[in-house]
């Protein structure tokens, strides 16, 4: 997936060049906070059909820039929201976006890992989207994210599947296997057969995912171009080359994304 590939990308090229992969990630994130490939409008979608009320407690599990958790707080009046995330470049955004919308008192950030964040009470909007590599997959975020679902909860998992069979290229050029995905019906069926039914869902269209990869390929470019004297420049152009070739020549009209809305079936 090309966000946990990033990851590999970023550890890949951290072993042979300085570059912290959370700082990359982060500078890829300027133009596009949420980190994967939706836009607003269906993020506002997909928290409405989520249908909680304005007092909502919302966890979001590998929260990145705090996007999500931030929208769901202007949903949600009177809600709280706990965001998680190992990255302590997102988080710093995540609480700079809360204060400039006024919301910093309504989101509490954790620097940690989403396995091992143990709450305070139950939730009743846990939000997982782009971050099941946290869990070890889509199947372990269901069984690990869904025991901080409270009993009327609302469970929003963001995954990849496979639009078409997948093709070496794609296979290549996101440096996994073919069983790491299954197509859209088969997710669903993972999913229910963990316990929980979609009561909506949104797949990602051709257009968001241009938005997005362009947005990340370009948002790191720019920045390279425009700090020539930088240390990291050099090794941010690379990988920014580099990740657009994986997904132009690679994964783009292969790999698709959806977000679930699930309920306990
Ligand atoms: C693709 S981003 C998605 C961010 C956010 N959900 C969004 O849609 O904007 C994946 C996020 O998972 C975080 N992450 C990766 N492993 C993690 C872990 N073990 N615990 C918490 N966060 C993790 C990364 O730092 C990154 O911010």
């Amino acid at each position: 997936m090309p966000w946990q590939i990033r990851v590999r990308v970023s550890v890949g090229l951290g072993l042979t060049v300085p570059v912290d992969h959370q700082r990359l990630s982060s500078i890829a994130h300027s133009h596009h906070p949420i980190a994967a490939p939706i836009l607003g409008v269906n993020l506002d979608r997909l928290l409405r059909r989520a249908d909680r009320q304005s007092t909502a407690r919302v966890l979001d599990l590998g929260c990145g820039e705090g996007a999500w958790a931030l929208q769901a707080l202007a949903h949600y009046p009177d809600g709280h929201a706990d965001g998680v995330d190992v990255s302590s470049y997102a988080l710093e955004r995540a609480a700079s976006a809360a204060a400039d919308r006024g919301l910093a008192n309504r989101l509490t950030l954790h620097e940690r890992d989403a396995r091992t964040y143990v709450p305070d009470g139950d939730y009743d909007l846990v939000l997982c989207i782009g971050s099941t590599h946290a869990f070890g997959g889509f199947a372990e975020t269901l069984e690990l994210a869904g025991r901080r679902v409270n009993a009327d909860g609302i469970l929003m998992i963001g995954e990849g599947f496979w639009q078409v069979p997948p093709t070496p290229a794609a296979l290549a050029a996101l440096d996994g296997k073919a069983d790491e995905f299954t197509d859209l019906p088969g997710l669903v069926d993972v999913a229910e057969r963990a316990g929980w039914t979609p009561v909506y869902a949104h797949v990602s269209d051709a257009a968001e995912w241009d938005d997005y990869e362009w947005s990340w390929v370009g948002s790191l470019t720019r920045w390279a171009l425009d700090n020539p004297g930088h240390p990291d420049a050099t090794e941010a152009l690379a990988a920014a080359r580099k990740h657009r070739d994986q997904w132009l020549r690679g994964y783009r009209n292969v790999l698709g994304f959806v977000t679930l809305v699930l309920r306990r079936s």
